[in-house]
């Protein structure tokens, strides 16, 4: 079962940032997640809509320009990071999940990687629930569809040609497992912290599971 750090490794670092991914690495994660959102012609990586929870500032993330994001407090002082910062911090140490989570965000992210980085699309998976936004991005890119509710998940993911289905922990089922397995997809579970269900998951022959806490997952 693969360990996604979720945002970095969110449970002892600040979300999103260079040291929660530096953290995820250190831990020993085969991938990490992240949320993208594209202003000023800039990619930058953090989770909400607004900047308020994660942030020493306030509003809406897409009403700040990239100047102003880049002066805000990510926590411990840091930025919030680039795609680009988090990509080079962790390319050729573990995958990337790049989920597309503000509007408009699939052209300019595959723009960025056919530019720099071209050689890397094996180690990159990206997702979002917006399954229109996803089926906009370039299909050399693997792709895995979000649900954080029960679908035909053939159906989307046939349209799309993902290679995974990313779905909330609460709608893994043998079922569904069994269904997708069958095809050659492979199924993440997100988010996963709790030890007891950790192990249940890891029983149930889930692909991977996303998680605030890798070492609780990474068991030597
Ligand atoms: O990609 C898994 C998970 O990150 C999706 O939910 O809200 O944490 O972005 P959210
Ligand atoms: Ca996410």
């Amino acid at each position: 079962m693969r360990c996604i750090g979720h945002r970095g490794a969110m449970g002892y670092e600040p979300e999103n940032t260079l040291d929660s991914f530096q953290a995820a690495i250190d831990m020993g994660c085969d991938m990490v997640e992240l949320d993208v959102y594209a202003v000023d012609n800039h990619l930058i990586v953090i989770h909400d809509e607004r900047v308020d929870r994660t942030t020493d500032g306030c509003g809406a993330v897409m009403s700040h320009s990239f100047d102003a994001l880049r002066r805000l407090d990510a926590g411990k002082q840091q930025q919030i990071p680039t795609l680009g910062e988090v990509l080079d911090l962790c390319l050729g140490r573990l995958q990337v999940n790049i989920e597309l989570k503000g509007p408009n965000t699939a052209g300019p992210v595959c723009r960025f990687l056919d530019q720099n980085y071209p050689y890397r699309s094996n180690d990159l998976l990206i997702s979002s629930f917006d399954h229109a936004e996803l089926a906009r991005a370039n299909p050399r890119y693997h792709r895995g569809p979000l649900f954080g509710k029960a679908a035909n998940y053939l159906q989307v993911v046939q349209r799309l040609d993902a290679v995974a289905v990313h779905c909330h922990r609460n709608l893994i089922n043998k079922t569904m497992l069994d269904t997708l397995h069958a095809k050659s997809l492979k199924v993440f579970a997100y988010t996963v912290n709790d030890p007891q269900q950790i192990a249940e998951f890891r029983a149930t022959g889930v692909d991977g599971v996303f998680t605030n806490y890798p070492d609780r997952v990474l068991v030597p």
